[in-house]
């Protein structure tokens, strides 16, 4: 028997994984499951962008091997839809890293500057991949709450009194996955200057941003803060190019060479084509947000009335692809998604999956149709 290294003993399959095996085996019962459970998102890209990968599958150039770095245009997009949508500055030539997904992002940063033993600060609530990969890297996951009270943002007295001398790196991602809690410009402000004074990395983790969000910002807009800050953002929300895999990694030239030591030891350039239609999306217009998220405000709508039949309280301010939704009182998250799932034939994902600040919520995906919605509410009803 081949032993397995003792790092995977630290870490789970992922909950999706399991969790859509038992989805899986209800449909081939014959059981018809609405899934409200994943963020993937159901509408088409941009018919330009499917054109330019279209067209990119003919250039001769599109088999060989790609730069580490991709094409010198996509990092101009990248650095053009930064600055005309979040007013920050990016020399496209230094300050930018186009990655496969903002997930693989997250690995490859954590490689770069973490070692054995280091602490890392983690939301709880919070995307689950920041803590697998910090344990799979012999790091130490450091938790800090996030509460309704404080309205999902991190509590920097409580922060303060702890032992910060081994923390190298904070992860925070706003607006908010999965609350919808959104950041202002003081809350970017504070994080740089707790990053500066304890020496920590911050890093915002932002590919929501332009999901039922009136106000897209980016953590990079804070003076100064391209000295402690890196941000991922991602093609997958905004474009409805998930399966694509299409993000990137930006901030100071230092940083961003020190994760391409660790990316270019690890893949080779993103495809020729990809590339392309990711340069066509990044320059799309403000239209292509206005159309999307008036799908998502209808089916937003429809999750709420859904929500309410299940006797759960919502924040209507909340932004992103899903609504974060509080049980009645006393009544358990996984307990709660499972009977329904048996009963409704719904999906939703517990909110525990985020962490224990979850328990008491669930979240709804707006990644269905209004008919799937229409459906399930009235199968609730
Ligand atoms: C908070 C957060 N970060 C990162 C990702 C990964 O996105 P990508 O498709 O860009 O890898 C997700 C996807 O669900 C997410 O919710």
């Amino acid at each position: 028997m081949i032993e397995v290294a003792d790092r995977l003993h630290t870490v789970e399959e992922y909950y999706f994984s399991k969790k859509l095996r038992e989805v899986n085996l209800l449909i081939a019962s014959g059981k018809s499951v609405i899934n409200l459970g994943i963020g993937s998102p159901d509408m088409q890209p941009p018919q330009k962008v499917i054109d330019a990968l279209t067209e990119g599958l003919l250039n001769p150039n599109a088999h060989k091997y790609q730069s580490y770095q991709g094409l010198p245009e996509l990092r101009q997009a990248i650095a053009g839809f930064y600055k005309a949508h979040y007013n920050v500055n990016l020399s496209p030539n230094t300050e930018v890293l186009p990655l496969m997904g903002s997930k693989e992002g997250i690995m490859h940063i954590s490689m770069a500057f973490l070692n054995k033993g280091d602490e890392v600060l983690i939301p709880n609530p919070g995307y689950p991949t920041y803590q697998s990969v910090t344990k799979l890297l012999e790091a130490t996951p450091v938790f800090y709450n996030l509460d309704e009270a404080n309205n999902w943002l991190p509590d920097f007295k409580a922060l303060e009194k702890l032992d910060l001398s081994k923390v190298k790196l904070m992860w925070v991602n706003y607006p908010h996955m999965p609350t919808g809690a959104q950041p202002s410009q003081y809350l970017f402000e504070e994080l740089v200057a707790f990053g500066k004074r304890h020496n920590i990395l911050i890093v915002n983790d932002n590919p929501y941003s332009f999901v039922l969000n009136e106000n897209p910002t980016s953590i990079l807009s804070v003076e100064g803060a391209k000295d402690v800050c890196l941000e991922l953002n991602s093609l997958s929300k905004t474009f409805n190019m998930s399966g694509w895999r299409v993000g990137m990694v930006v901030g100071n030239n230092t940083l961003i060479n020190n994760i391409l030591k660790v990316k270019s030891n690890m893949d080779s350039g993103m495809f020729y084509g990809i590339q392309k239609g990711a340069i066509e999306a990044l320059k799309c217009s403000e239209m292509w947000f206005v159309t999307l998220n008036s799908v998502y405000k209808k089916r937003r709508d429809l999750v709420w009335k859904l929500a309410e039949a299940l006797n759960c309280t919502y924040d209507k301010n909340a932004t992103g692809l899903f609504v974060w939704a509080k049980l009645p009182p006393h009544i358990k998250a996984e307990a709660y998604i499972d009977l329904i799932l048996k009963e409704n034939h719904i999906f939703i994902t517990p909110g525990t999956i985020f962490g224990s600040q979850g328990e008491g919520y669930i979240r709804f995906s707006l990644c269905a149709q209004t008919e799937d919605l229409e459906e399930a509410i009235a199968r609730v009803k």
